[in-house]
């Protein structure tokens, strides 16, 4: 658990100015990191639906705290990364037929209803337990998840290939803020699975789920994107595009992604192994998109 309470900043971001290739002649890394863009608002939208239910499970009252100021945080992330979707399609890349598929996924396959699939291998019979079963299933798959979002989080925090090459600024914000408060609080859903529940087949079933449909939704969207790039004549995604990326620091190595595999997978696991909590508290201090919202703020007072 985090040692100062998590609060939801709010934050402003100008659109305008920001080109279709934010990442200077690197179209795939650009367009890799756009998937969040398409991923987390109904991905941050379906952590908030879940975790309200969890709520009334918890017995700490610290812990509950930290539940509040995460679902606070995620659902400020979710509508950040909504409104660059609007700016997208006015550069002539229309991300609508890929993001109603997320939305399907979040809200439908993932919704409150148990999977038919599921139903009929595994769940519990009694609607009672059936219910609590795929809650806790969810809440399982959250905190996979979060390793990775906190993952990326210390990763852009550290990309100082993407200043050396001139990445707008507007969007390294947008996406430095988040990796920031990703990494403030990537314990609160770790301490929140073994709160409720903690089943170790459980951890690594939900990882192995989570780490399969990441690695699916993410390589959909980057060809996405680059099929649909007006700017580009035949816009490809490879797994070999994106090793080179890695090597060449524009998106994360694909080394240190294998290696965080076995850490979440360790019975010795938690999330504040990882990353460095001061060093987010920094950015977020000197966020322009955080300082731009309190300025506008205290204008309005
Ligand atoms: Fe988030
Ligand atoms: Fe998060």
């Amino acid at each position: 658990m985090s040692n100062t309470p998590l609060k939801a900043r709010k934050v402003s971001f100008s659109w305008e100015g920001t080109p279709m290739h934010w990442v200077p002649g690197d179209p795939f890394a650009t367009h890799t990191m756009n998937v969040l863009h398409l991923l987390l608002p109904a991905g941050e939208r379906w952590f908030v639906h879940v975790y309200k239910q969890v709520l009334p499970l918890i017995r700490d009252d610290r812990l509950r705290e930290d539940v509040i100021g995460f679902i606070g945080q995620e659902a400020m992330h979710s509508q950040a990364h909504d409104e660059v979707l609007p700016h997208l399609k006015e550069l002539g890349l229309d991300p609508t037929p890929y993001t109603a598929q997320i939305d399907w996924f979040f809200e439908k396959l993932l919704g409150d209803r148990t999977p038919p699939l599921l139903n009929a291998w595994v769940v519990p019979p009694s609607p009672g337990r059936a219910r609590r079963w795929w809650l806790m299933e969810r809440v399982a798959l959250i905190a996979a998840i979060e390793h990775y979002t906190a993952f990326l989080g210390d990763w852009i925090l550290n990309a100082d290939e993407l200043d050396r090459r001139r990445a707008d600024p507007t969007m390294l914000d947008l996406m430095r803020w988040h990796g920031a408060e990703e990494v403030e609080h990537r314990s609160v859903a770790f301490d929140l699975f073994m709160h409720v529940d903690g089943s170790y087949r459980r951890r690594v079933r939900t990882w192995a789920t989570a780490f399969s449909a990441l690695v699916f939704l993410w390589q959909r969207g980057a060809r996405f994107f680059m099929e649909n790039d007006p700017t580009l004549v035949d816009g490809k995604a490879s797994f070999k595009d994106f090793y080179v990326c890695g090597r060449r620091g524009t998106l994360p190595a694909t080394g240190d992604m294998l290696k965080s595999i076995p850490r979440y997978l360790s019975r010795a696991y938690h999330p504040s192994q990882d990353g460095c909590t001061e060093q987010a508290l920094a950015y977020l201090a000197t966020s322009p998109a955080a300082l731009a919202a309190e300025k506008a703020e205290k204008g309005a007072a």
